[in-house]
């Protein structure tokens, strides 16, 4: 059984689902079956943050648990900036408050590609990975995380860099790929364009692609050509509510360090 103080639990807010499960931050596995809870249609601040009370609530959770949740938009100070595909009702939501208020646990919020990227770094193919690693997570739109010897650069949003004069996501996501009904090919192309583009710009030591699609990677990783090394990652599905759960155990710990410091000050 994991110690008590090295669990938190991770929430995965997705365009479909919405998916937690309790994590054990030494190894990176999960302490239970997750569960899932199909995202409410349509996906407005109140009603989402019910479904994530409600799932929080089927777990018998210690209240001091901290609660790390993905949000799929650049996340400022817990505060959604943008919203490429959810409603554009959340540009300027406190989603870090409106959770923390609703379920009563300490909720940190994290962009879906940050969270699954420190999981890759903690646990998957970015492990003990010094120098610019890139984590590019395929699915309805395009996520990234961008980790400089092991430190995220949070919301570095490259699904958004301009391919054919538009964001690239809506020309190379896995949810084009399945629009289009483009063969495997057809799509690689357009991923080896979009990779090269990032390859130029950033000179990466190493880019791992996650999303729902990389378990069929061998269907397009092998058609790539590219100076990086360019490999699938591992934790999947799990990555997000890993990733969350990790980052909200980290907070927790330097927001306790925070107020020891300010309570020593005020002696
Ligand atoms: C959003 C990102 C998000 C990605 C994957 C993009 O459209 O701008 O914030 O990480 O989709 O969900």
């Amino acid at each position: 059984m994991a110690k008590k103080h090295r669990r938190a639990f991770g929430i995965d807010i997705g365009g479909s689902g919405i998916k937690g499960a309790p994590v054990d931050l030494s190894t990176g596995e999960l302490t239970a079956d997750r569960v899932r809870i199909p995202t409410p249609q349509p996906s407005l601040p109140d009603a989402v943050a019910d479904t994530v009370a409600e799932l929080i609530s089927s777990f018998d959770l210690d209240d001091e648990m901290p609660v790390g949740v993905t949000f799929p938009a650049v996340i400022q100070h817990g505060v959604a900036q943008t919203a490429a595909n959810v409603d554009d009702s959340w540009i300027g939501t406190d989603v870090d408050a409106l959770l923390t208020e609703r379920t009563g646990h300490d909720v940190f919020v994290v962009n879906d590609a940050d969270a699954a990227g420190i999981a890759e770094m903690d646990f998957g193919a970015g492990r003990k990975k010094k120098g610019v690693v890139l984590v590019i997570t395929l699915g309805t739109g395009v996520g990234s995380a961008m980790f400089v010897d092991g430190t995220l650069v949070p919301n570095a949003e490259l699904g958004h860099v301009l391919l054919h004069g538009d964001s690239a996501e809506k020309y190379m996501a896995s949810s084009i790929r399945e629009r289009e009904d483009l063969d495997w090919e057809t799509w690689a192309a357009r991923l080896q364009e979009y990779f090269s583009h990032i390859e130029f710009l950033f000179s990466p030591d190493r880019i791992i692609v996650g999303g729902g699609v990389s378990k069929k990677h061998k269907h397009f990783l092998p058609l790539l050509d590219l100076k990086t090394t360019i490999v699938p990652a591992k934790l999947r599905n799990e990555a997000g509510i890993i990733g969350a759960a990790s980052l909200a155990r980290q907070e927790q710990k330097a927001l306790a360090k925070k107020a020891k410091k300010d309570a020593e000050k005020t002696k």
